[in-house]
């Protein structure tokens, strides 16, 4: 009897055989992705991380051992050792690389048996998500996770050699910590040994990436796990992981090209791609003008035109009022769609009203008139002018937007992107990137009547608009930019405050008082008056990169163990209560009445 790990040493994975090793006695280990019995021979795709071998046990080559195969079973975890044959004439599989070949066993081991798996571990089934989580192990087995792992992988190493090669040093930042301002709600840790205090869990580097470039690292960067507590959507999770990068005596320009060379190198090394660079360049307020959104998806056109001003005397009284009272009014056509049903057109207004349009009204330009709820309502001269602005044609269709403005770009930026979407007009392929610049430095935030940071409280303002903090802060714009890919925001940054009176009055800008920004970053403006270089930065959400990179529609499943949507985890069932021993030592006491949670 043999033992394989001791005795038997394997020879190759299980991706690697072709007829060039015809004759050669090997030994595989993997897992039992099929079982076929044909008459007396049994047929096994032994399948390991690298790929599926077929391995035939026949009593010809060992009767003992053909015997032995008859009870194994898929996911049954196996040694074998046989010698290479060509399959015969016909039986050749062109899907896989080992398709030519197959190993004749004379020798089986049977490491592990299996459970028949709750769900069968094939490509392209669809399983349950829960299900899929409880079993993660399982669900990693199938070929699409376990690739986007390996791209996961092979990423990382891309980002580490050009960063490294561009003198970066990677250094490690803590993970209990104080509160860094992202714009989420933090993930705490109590304290044992100091009561009734708190650790947070980083929302991401920030300050300490500032406070490396104080210390004098001039370019630091770490593929780093960041927390926050937020609602998670498709492309959010509570905890994901930034690419984070700090460089000291530098301005955009120069983080952004040293960037655009990383993520050209990314899709060069990952995928073959060669990326045209630069990236072009758009300021967020044409962004918001033309796509409604800041993070528009440039593959298609549908591009959105203010009509505010056609309507100002508009006899269609709900155009007419928000015209007149400082709303916005948008329209975004369709050419070629006067076909679009009343379903249809039923399903976008709701659409729309999911980021709070009020309606949905539209024209349909047919061959004899206008098909519309509202031309009733329009003078010639207004028609005029809307074909004209418009450049309306026959069998286009036209939708309208109107309201506060925040609510036109909103639904009229989501809608654009929906309906490319279901028209089929966005190429899988294509990578439409650009950096958004220029982005307000503030936001009204009007339940709580004070401004708040857009990006983050130590973004600079530009220096052309640092005149703005005194006069009209809401003017002024950021030292910040976005890089946008597809539709999607993948990577944010921005030339940071140097000195501690810029810095001091951005924090009274956000009315953030003396004592609580001393409480919350007083480390960070005692170290600004330390000689402080000028720095900036930027981080990328690699799950983000390697969902587009893998085409994957959710990020879920470029994360070897991600949470639910409710930010659970049904294998390990964490968040769980803990004992009353822990609580104790912890100083901690329990006082909203118990809710059970089903992960
Ligand atoms: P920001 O908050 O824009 O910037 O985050 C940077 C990038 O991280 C990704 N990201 C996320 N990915 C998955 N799940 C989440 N919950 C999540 N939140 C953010 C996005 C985003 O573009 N400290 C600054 C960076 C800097 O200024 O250098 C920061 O964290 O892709
Ligand atoms: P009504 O007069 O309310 O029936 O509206 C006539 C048309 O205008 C309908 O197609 C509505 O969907 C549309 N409409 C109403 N309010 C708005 C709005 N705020 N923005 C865009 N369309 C609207």
């Amino acid at each position: 009897m043999y033992h394989f790990i001791s005795e038997l040493k394997r020879t190759h994975h299980c991706g690697q055989l072709s007829k060039n090793d015809v004759g050669k006695t090997v030994v595989l280990m993997g897992w039992v992705n099929t079982r076929r019995d044909h008459g007396g021979l049994i047929f096994v795709d032994l399948r390991d991380r690298e790929g599926v071998t077929q391995v035939v046990f026949s009593p010809e080559a060992n009767p003992d051992v053909h015997s032995q195969s008859g009870e194994l079973r898929s996911e049954y975890c196996i040694g074998i050792r046989g010698v290479v044959k060509l399959r015969p004439e016909g039986m050749a599989n062109p899907k896989l690389l080992t398709g030519e070949i197959e190993v004749d066993a004379d020798a089986l081991q049977i490491f592990n048996r299996s459970k028949t798996p709750p769900f069968p571990l094939e490509d392209e089934i669809d399983v349950n998500e829960e299900t899929r989580l409880t079993y993660r192990y399982l669900d990693l087995r199938r070929k699409p996770l376990k690739n986007n792992l390996v791209l996961r992988s092979k990423v990382s190493q891309i980002v580490r050699d050009y960063l490294v090669q561009n003198g970066f040093l990677e250094i490690e930042t803590p993970f209990l910590t104080k509160s860094t301002p992202e714009g989420a709600r933090d993930y705490l840790v109590p304290s044992r040994i100091h009561q009734g205090h708190f650790y947070a869990l980083p929302q991401s580097p920030q300050l300490f990436k500032q406070l490396l470039m104080v210390a004098g690292f001039e370019k630091y960067y770490q593929i780093v796990r960041c927390f926050r507590d937020e609602d998670l959507r498709a492309d959010r999770q509570p905890e994901f992981t930034q690419i984070d990068i700090e460089l000291s005596f530098v301005d955009r320009e120069d983080v952004l090209s040293v960037m655009e060379g990383l993520i050209a190198s990314v899709w060069k090394g990952a995928l073959g791609v060669d990326l045209q660079i630069p990236f072009k360049k758009l300021s967020y307020d044409d962004c918001i003008e033309r796509f409604g959104l800041d993070a528009p998806d440039l593959r298609f056109g549908l591009e959105l035109k203010t009509v505010t001003p056609l309507f100002l005397n508009s006899g269609f009284k709900v155009f007419g009022e928000i015209a007149r009272s400082g709303g916005l009014i948008k329209a975004l056509v369709v050419p070629g769609k006067a076909d679009f049903s009343r379903k249809e057109i039923d399903e976008l207004t709701s659409f729309a009203g999911i980021y709070g349009a009020k309606g949905l009204a539209y024209i349909k330009i047919l061959d004899t008139e206008w098909q519309s709820p509202i031309t009733k309502f329009l003078s010639e001269d207004e028609k005029k002018s809307l074909q004209e602005t418009l450049s309306l044609k026959k069998g286009d269709i036209v939708f309208f937007g109107a309201g506060p403005a925040k609510v036109v770009n909103d639904s009229l930026g989501n809608l654009r992107e929906k309906i490319a979407t279901d028209l089929k007009l966005v190429d899988d392929n294509k990578y439409e990137f650009a950096w958004v610049v220029d982005f307000p430095m503030f936001d009204w935030e009007a339940e709580e009547k004070r401004p708040v940071a857009v990006h983050h409280p130590f973004t600079s303002p530009k220096s052309s608009d640092l005149a703005f903090l005194d006069s009209d802060p809401l003017k002024a714009k950021a030292n910040a930019y976005d890089l946008v890919l597809n539709g999607n925001e993948i990577g944010g940054g921005s030339i940071r405050i140097h000195d501690p009176a810029t810095q001091s009055k951005v924090f009274d800008i956000l009315k953030i008082s003396r004592e609580e920004a001393k409480a919350k970053f007083g480390f960070l403006l005692t170290a600004l008056q330390f000689g402080a270089p000028p720095h900036g930065g930027i981080a990328f959400g690699l799950d983000r990169l390697i969902m587009l990179l893998s085409h994957s529609t959710s990020i879920r499943d470029v994360i070897a163990f991600p949470k639910t949507q409710k930010a659970t985890d049904p294998m390990t069932e964490a968040p769980s209560p803990v004992d009353a021993k822990q609580m104790l030592e912890l100083g901690l006491q329990i006082s909203i009445p118990k809710v059970v949670h089903k992960p």
